[in-house]
């Protein structure tokens, strides 16, 4: 455990540097948007904070291996493998919108989960952080799952994957299902950040298909440590190599999951 709340701890650290990187580029001028797909931006700020994220893990843990979005790889000899999303929300960043994320989700290979995770939201300068077994937080405070059992009343986020303009598995489907029972759905542009609302109750629940590793891994662990039911649309328990991901409050996830399925 203590190996782990000091690589929680440092986590934290770099996350709000990073979030300062982010905050610099902000609709600043010198900002270069490219394309990654018709509709998958990439910035400038993206690959800096990665930069800066990867120099910092390499120098500290040089034994542990690093996946990040934007391309950064390196294998470790140790047990740990850092997930990196420099900048969750990269289309509200490119537009100027303010809700977009730093998240860093560290690994256990050998438990063949998250055993750390920290996403940092620069501009309400709010970290929710959590390590396995040892609850979830907001700014050092624990925070909580809603106890709402009631789907009509319940607010839900999601996502629309990128490649949503080829293929019909475009969420379209599941949302035509969910959105008349529940009071409404959101789409806010940061998977991260939705995981980590779902862990302050701020969101009853939140479902994505076509999420990848440096999305979800620390948002899952911040909100299972919440106490948030997080599984795949099987209701099987997660795994942030599967691209699906359903977080839900337990007096909502069963309805939820059926209305997936
Ligand atoms: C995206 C955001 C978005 C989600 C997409 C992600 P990016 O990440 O998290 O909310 O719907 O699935 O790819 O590209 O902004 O890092
Ligand atoms: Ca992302
Ligand atoms: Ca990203």
């Amino acid at each position: 455990m203590e190996e782990r709340r000091e690589i929680l701890d440092f986590a934290g650290e770099i996350a709000l540097d990073a979030g300062a990187i982010l905050l610099k580029g902000f609709r600043s001028s010198g900002l270069v948007v490219t394309y990654k797909g018709v509709s998958n931006p990439v910035t400038s700020t993206d690959r800096e904070s990665e930069d800066f994220l990867f120099a910092r893990i390499r120098g500290r843990f040089p034994d542990h291996g690093v996946i990040a979005e934007e391309g950064s790889r390196v294998k470790g000899a140790g047990d740990y493998l850092w997930y990196l999303d420099p900048l969750d929300g990269t289309t509200n960043f490119a537009h100027g919108v303010e809700h977009f994320s730093v998240s860093i989700g560290v690994y256990s290979q050998r438990e063949r989960r998250p055993v750390a995770g920290v996403v940092y939201d620069p501009c309400r300068r709010e970290l929710f952080s959590a390590l396995a077994h040892g609850g979830a937080f907001l700014n050092g405070e624990g925070i909580r799952v809603s106890a709402t059992e009631d789907l009509s009343r319940s607010l839900i986020a999601t996502g629309f994957p990128y490649d949503k303009n080829l293929s019909y598995e475009n969420n379209l489907a599941q949302l035509g299902r969910i959105l008349p029972r529940v009071q409404c759905v959101r789409r806010f542009g940061s998977a991260a950040l939705d995981l980590c609302y779902v862990a302050a109750g701020r969101f009853d629940a939140y479902w994505e298909m076509k999420v990848s590793p440096w999305d979800i891994a620390a948002g899952c662990l911040i909100a299972e440590e919440a106490g948030a039911r997080v599984t795949r649309f099987d209701g099987s328990p997660y795994d942030i190599e599967v691209p699906e991901v359903l977080a839900a409050s337990s007096g909502l996830h069963g309805r939820l999951l059926e209305l997936l399925a």
